[in-house]
């Protein structure tokens, strides 16, 4: 945990750019996995970590606009639980940990929001995403479940927002940590990788390196060769020779900060020649968003310019043909790379996007498109030092997609669909690596970058 003075200071900051009324934070429950009491490791509320620290389950903390207060509910552990679990802190010395004097148990937190209600206050809540907080909601506001989402706060969204997004020295500290350990995993599975193995052996031995100094995962790991599947999680596939293994892998520090990189490699240790002149396509285009990230700068404007490099670069192997620029605005690149070039990355990996996609990566100056393939760029809005953010260009080739856009004259004008064809079964590219943007720039996170050239990861898959 930070210094309490962190938690109060976040809690002051909150309190001051929401107008009136009550702010509830609500903690996570256990989640069952297949009988209550065995259960998923415990993963808290981001925004509730954010704001009061504590990762025990079953916590609200409320914030007091007009009182200048924050309280904390919870229930004590009792006897029962003390003897499975080991002794626990009280409630009120958990409390203190944050910075918070007052602490109820949570059968007060009816009698508080109850009375709040009847005084005619506003009630601020975020939009929950699990369906114990959803009903939890339901029974101290008598809103029916199904509406809970219309009465969400964006007042309250906006203000989260608006401190989460910008990422103090401390955190970036913990980023840096989560993405040291994402070095581990990645030059872990660099070194094993070889012809014969599982994917899931290597899947197994990189969370294993995430369990062993943090949290665990921040996100399912993808080790596939099927790197064109984007969120691909089947690990089942024996590794061959002359085919890549695409990893998208991170890791949840003890702090609970995420870290999300990619890397491609071959399995058998060297690229062919096909895949390195992909490959050094994709690094031009990653080497392009660097050249552009810095504060004053649209999010959305980088994903455009580097989509405009990976075209000359398709053009320059035969897949796509006439002009990049014209090939951008008609989204022809789209076919190779569906998604968008990157997002937040916080306490979450893809940070706040439970509080909507639109409130973190939008706003009234950049609106998000609705062109296939920008209509996925998660993060659009113009970077601000303390941004931390994903690079993560990919290049794919989708027999679906392509079949798709083929049989419905897609694009025609600035794809070879012949040539395409000829890359079904190559599968998919993508190189991630995270960013903070800095006064005057940027700054690729953790102490030590992951391998990242050819010559870089023959080398290490050498050794
Ligand atoms: N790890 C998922 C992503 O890169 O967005
Ligand atoms: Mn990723
Ligand atoms: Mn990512």
């Amino acid at each position: 945990m930070f210094d309490k003075e962190v938690y109060i200071s976040r809690r002051n900051a909150l309190r001051s750019k929401i107008k009136s009324g009550l702010v509830l934070i609500l903690g996570n429950s256990e989640a069952p996995m297949n009988y209550p009491s065995n259960t998923y490791h415990f993963r808290q509320d981001s925004n509730f970590l954010y704001f009061f620290g504590l990762p025990h389950a079953d916590f609200v903390g409320v914030l007091d606009v007009e009182a200048d207060t924050d309280c904390l509910y919870g229930n004590d552990y009792s006897l029962d639980d003390i003897i499975w679990m080991g002794p626990q802190p009280t409630l009120k010395e958990l409390a203190e940990q944050v910075g918070v004097q007052s602490t109820y148990s949570l059968r007060d937190l009816y009698i508080t929001i109850q009375g709040a209600i009847l005084k005619g206050r506003k009630i601020h809540f975020l939009p929950p995403y699990r369906g114990e907080n959803v009903l939890l909601l339901e029974s101290l506001l008598g809103i029916k479940s199904d509406r809970i989402k219309s009465y969400v706060s964006a007042e309250l969204i906006r203000a989260v927002v608006s401190l989460r997004e910008i990422k103090s020295p401390e955190e970036i500290e913990q980023i840096d940590h989560a993405c040291d350990i994402g070095y581990e995993m990645h030059t872990t599975a660099m070194k094993m990788c070889r012809p014969g193995l599982m994917e899931r052996d290597i899947a197994g031995a990189i969370e294993g390196v995430a369990l062993s100094k943090g949290s665990g995962v921040s996100f399912h790991s993808i080790v596939s060769q099927n790197g064109e599947t984007l969120h691909n999680h089947f690990h089942g596939n024996k590794l061959e020779a002359g085919r890549m293994l695409l990893m998208d892998a991170g890791a949840e520090n003890a702090m609970n900060y995420c870290s999300d990189f990619t890397r491609t490699i071959p399995v058998s240790g060297r690229y062919t020649s096909l895949q390195k002149d992909v490959y050094n396509v994709l690094l031009s285009v990653f080497e392009k968003a660097m050249e552009l990230i810095k504060p004053n700068v649209t999010y959305k404007s980088v994903h455009l310019d580097c989509a405009k490099v990976l075209s000359e670069g398709l053009i320059s192997l035969g897949l796509m043909k006439g002009n990049a620029e014209d090939a951008v605005q008609n989204g022809a690149h789209a076919l190779f790379m569906p998604h968008g070039l990157g997002h937040q990355l916080g306490l979450d990996v893809h940070d706040m996007e439970g509080l909507g996609e639109d409130f973190v990566g939008y706003d009234e100056e950049v609106e998000r498109s609705t062109q296939f393939g920008l209509a996925s760029l998660r993060m659009g809005r113009r970077l601000k030092k303390g941004h931390v953010i994903t690079v993560e260009p990919g290049i794919y080739f989708i027999p679906a997609l392509v079949e798709k856009w083929k049989k419905e004259k897609i694009n025609v004008n600035f794809i070879d669909y012949d040539k395409v064809k000829e890359m079904y079964g190559f599968g998919g590219m993508r190189v991630e690596d995270d960013v903070v943007v800095t006064d005057t720039g940027k700054r690729i996170l953790g102490k030590r970058r992951i391998p990242y050239t050819v010559e870089q990861i023959e080398n290490i898959m050498a050794k």
